[in-house]
Parts: C-alpha cells; structure tokens; sequence
C-alpha cells in the first residue's frame, strides 16, 4: 500500500502558455496578440517597472513599425507550433498526468471581434489535445493567458469597453463546443490580479488613452469578471463533466514585525490579492473593496444581471501560481524589493532567486491552508518553479539540483498541507520546457526540466535535453510524490 501524502488521481504535471510557447506567430491564420508585441530589452537597460507593459498609442505605433532586426522574443517562442509531437512525448515519458496550456485567442478569433473562428487554428489544438490524449496526458486549458488580440486593444481599448465580454464570450463557446470530448480542465483568466498591476498585459488596454486610470481598471476588471461568469456558465452548460477554475498570481504577505502597524498592512495586502478570487468564488465583491471604491471614487457600472451573473456561475476549484512570499511594512517609506509585478520589504530568513523572487516553501504551505479555509473548494497549484541560469557541460548533460531542491521543498509542503486537511488537487510546474519568460522575455530565465538550445536573440537549434531534474520529477510523478 502507498503511504504518499498525495491522493490518488493527484494531477501531476507542467504547465505552459501559447504566448511563451508556440512561435509561429504569423502562421495557421493567427492574428497578433499584445504579448507579440512585447521587446526583449537587456538587463542593463530595463527601465520600466514592468517591463512588458506598453502604455500609450505612440509606443504602440513604434512597436508596429519596428525595424526588421527588432527582437520579440514570444513571436518566436521555442516552436512548439511544429515540435508538439516530440515535446509531448517528454512529458508523456516523464508521467505527465495532466499539461496546462493556453489556447491563443487569437489563432481562433484572429481580430477577436469576428463571428466565425479561423479553422486552421481550431485544427491545430485538436492535433495537440490528441496527442496528449493519446498519452493518457488530461489537457489543462488556459483560455486567456496574456493573449488578447491586438486588434481588441486597438479598436476598443480592451477590456474597458463592455462588448469585449460578448467577444470573449463568443470565442469561449466556440472552444467549449470543439473541445468538450477532449478538454474537461478549463481556467478562465490566468493571474486575473495582473490586471490591476499591468492593464495592458491583464486587460488589454493602453493606460495613457483613460482619463481616469484607476477608474478604467477597475471598471476593465470587471468586465473580466462577468466574462469569466459567462465562461463558466457557458462551460457547464456544453462540457457538464468538465471543472473550470479561476487564477491568481497569489501573493502571502507576512507583517515585518509584530508592531499591529505592519500586521495591519499585511492583512491589506492580502485583501487586496485575495479580492479577486471572492469576486471569483464566492460570487460577489468584498465590503473592503467596496470601501476602496467609495474613498477612491471609483464607480464601476454594472448592467442589470451582473450581479446575478457573478453570483450564480462561481468556480467549480480556485488556481494559483506561487513563487514567492512578501513582506508587508506599516511604515511607507520602507525600502521594497521587486519581484515578479510585485514588491515588498526584504525577508532576511529567506534566499532569493538570482532575479530577486524569495524562496519561501513553507509560505505555500501557509498560502494553501489559508485559502482552503477561506474558500472550501479544491485547489491546484498550475504554477510553481524556479527560474535560473543552467550551463550546459561539456558532455551534454545539465546538473540542475538547485532546481530539484526548490521543487522538493515546495512538494514536501504541499504534502503536509494535505495530510493538514487541504483538498489539493494538482500540481504543474511552471515551464516544464525551457520557455521565454513572461515578465523579461529571456529565454536565459529557464524553469524546464527540458532543456531548449536557444539563447535571448533566438541563436540556436532549439534541440531539446532532458535535464537531472527530469528523471527527479519522473520518479516523483511515478511514487506519486512518496519520494523526493
Ligand atoms: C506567471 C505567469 O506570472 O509567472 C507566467 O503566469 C510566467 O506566464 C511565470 O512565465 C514566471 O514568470 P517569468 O517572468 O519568470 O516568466
């Protein structure tokens, strides 16, 4: 008999996002989605607080007229568009329970405001799902993960004009419909809080164009809210034996120090993370942010049914990415260190990543009794990973054991969160192949338990290399995380 802490079933696996992924941006009828218009710029050169959001119409208009040497990195990805077949064989050969992955809005709708969905695209991810298929491998399926159309940014602004909701709507339907004998794992927005931290890679929209900047956000957040209620109405009405959840990029934020100062900040903080997934689960807005909206002005327009809408199509589980924790001061002229979208005082109990993120397992453990307790529906982790250099050694092989010591950390804790009680359904790690990294564009930043020969300006033959981690993670998947 197995003494492993996981259940049975439990849905080990990797996750990934077409953005990051697929390459062949221009090809199969694709339209361009706003992260194809994301520049890789060097370290020593960055100079924006999120380096991938464009703000106004004139970067935009530079970005379009961009001369033929310019870099975007996720135009190319790492070709998963042509490599699917042998990618999916690694992690068929590694145990893959389960892959998440997105579905680019825009190879389906290519300007998103169309009636009839481009087939070419469609083919393709049916050629995907059936390969996973054919391995046993359950499809976890992003249906919009930084991947707007272009054209919607353009044209209305985003997610701050309203008939976006029957756009994405439209387009969640048409997938539902092709998919529903392949696909029973759907995820409606990934990290749905970026939104509010970068409003053109969360909501499509060119901050400089409002006049009211918190005031559009907000009211782009929830269009995004009906939209993913629409979504899930939509999904059990299709697809009835399917679960779809929402994501947030989860955020647990500890108070400096016992002063009730910085554990009042503390607790703010994580209201403030947390408000997105009430909204989601439990189907209505918080009273503390309906005061944020008071003092603040804010007046988000609703149309008669929403709040129905909202209350009657919550989620069937809650999913998260977790990387990190963060530290709370009550004192506002703290010195903050930067992490992914976002920053916090500096934790001196923990180490950091070589990009700054800090390494906190037990933080998960935190983060997932915390949110059970909160919310009492399943959990999965689609998210978690260490992104770091690796150095290909002479012989070929890549001795990555800082990333098989970050990755048996954090399942350790989530075993003993689960033996305390936690309902935890799966767990995928970020980029189980080397992908382009979201927040910098840098393919140097690798997560993979698959290494891809290719540098940050696209140099190399994209063969992939089974990397130490890869037999770690198979052996963990086979004992169903008995041995780490
Ligand atoms: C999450 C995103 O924010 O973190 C992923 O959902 C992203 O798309 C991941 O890749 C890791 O971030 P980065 O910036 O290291 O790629």
């Amino acid at each position: 008999m197995s003494n492993s802490r996981f259940p049975e079933g439990f849905l080990w696996g990797g996750a990934t996002a077409a953005n990051q992924l697929e390459g062949a941006y221009n090809e199969g009828g694709k339209g361009l989605s706003i992260f194809d218009m994301v520049e890789f710029v060097p370290k020593e050169e960055r100079t924006k607080s999120v380096e991938m959001d464009v703000r106004s119409e004139t970067e935009l208009e530079e970005l379009l007229n961009a001369d033929e040497g310019a870099n975007f990195p996720k135009r190319r990805g790492i070709d998963f568009y042509h490599r699917y077949k042998e990618d999916i064989a690694l992690f068929a050969e590694m145990g893959f329970k389960t892959f998440r992955m997105s579905i680019s809005w825009p190879r389906i709708f290519p300007n998103g405001d169309e009636t009839e969905p481009n087939e070419e695209g469609l083919a393709f991810y049916d050629n995907v799902f059936d390969e996973l298929l054919k391995y046993g491998i359950e499809p976890l399926v992003t249906l919009s993960h930084y991947e707007i159309p272009l054209h919607l940014v353009q044209k209305y602004n985003g997610w701050e004009d309203r008939r976006v909701v029957e756009f994405f709507t439209r387009y969640a339907e048409t997938v539902f419909h092709r998919y529903q004998d392949k696909v029973k794992y759907w995820l409606t927005f990934n990290e749905i809080n970026i939104s509010t931290l970068s409003p053109y890679i969360g909501s499509g929209m060119l901050i400089d164009r409002v006049e009211n900047k918190e005031q559009a956000i907000y009211q782009a957040l929830h269009h995004q809210f009906v939209a993913s209620a629409l979504a899930v109405k939509a999904c059990h009405e299709i697809i009835p034996d399917a679960m779809i959840g929402c994501m947030l990029a989860r955020m647990e934020v500890y108070p400096e120090t016992c002063n009730p100062d910085d554990v009042l900040a503390a607790l703010e903080e994580d209201q403030k993370n947390l408000f997105f997934t009430d909204v989601q689960v439990r189907g209505y807005y918080p009273s503390f942010m309906l005061s944020y909206f008071e003092e603040n002005n804010i007046e988000i327009e609703m149309l008669p049914g929403d709040e129905e809408i909202l209350a009657t199509h919550t989620v069937d589980y809650l999913s998260f990415s977790y990387y990190m924790s963060m530290v709370a001061s009550g004192s506002p002229d703290k010195k903050r260190e930067k992490g992914n979208f976002f920053s916090g005082v500096k934790n001196p109990y923990l180490e950091a990543s070589d990009w700054g993120w800090q390494i906190d397992p037990k933080g998960l453990r935190v983060t997932l009794k915390k949110m059970y307790d909160r919310y009492q529906v399943p959990l999965f982790i689609v998210e978690n990973g260490l992104g770091a250099y690796d150095t290909v050694e002479e012989d070929g092989s890549i001795i990555d054991d800082y990333r098989i010591d970050y990755l048996r950390a954090h399942i350790d804790q989530m075993g003993e969160a689960i033996k305390e009680g936690v309902d935890l359904i799966g767990y995928t790690s970020w980029g189980c192949i080397d992908l382009i990294s979201a927040s910098t564009s840098e393919m140097s930043k690798r997560y993979g338990f698959i290494y891809v020969d290719q540098d940050d300006y696209g140099h190399g033959t994209l063969e992939r290399k089974k990397k130490k981690s890869f037999e770690w993670y198979k052996n963990v998947i086979a004992t169903n995380g008995e041995e780490l």
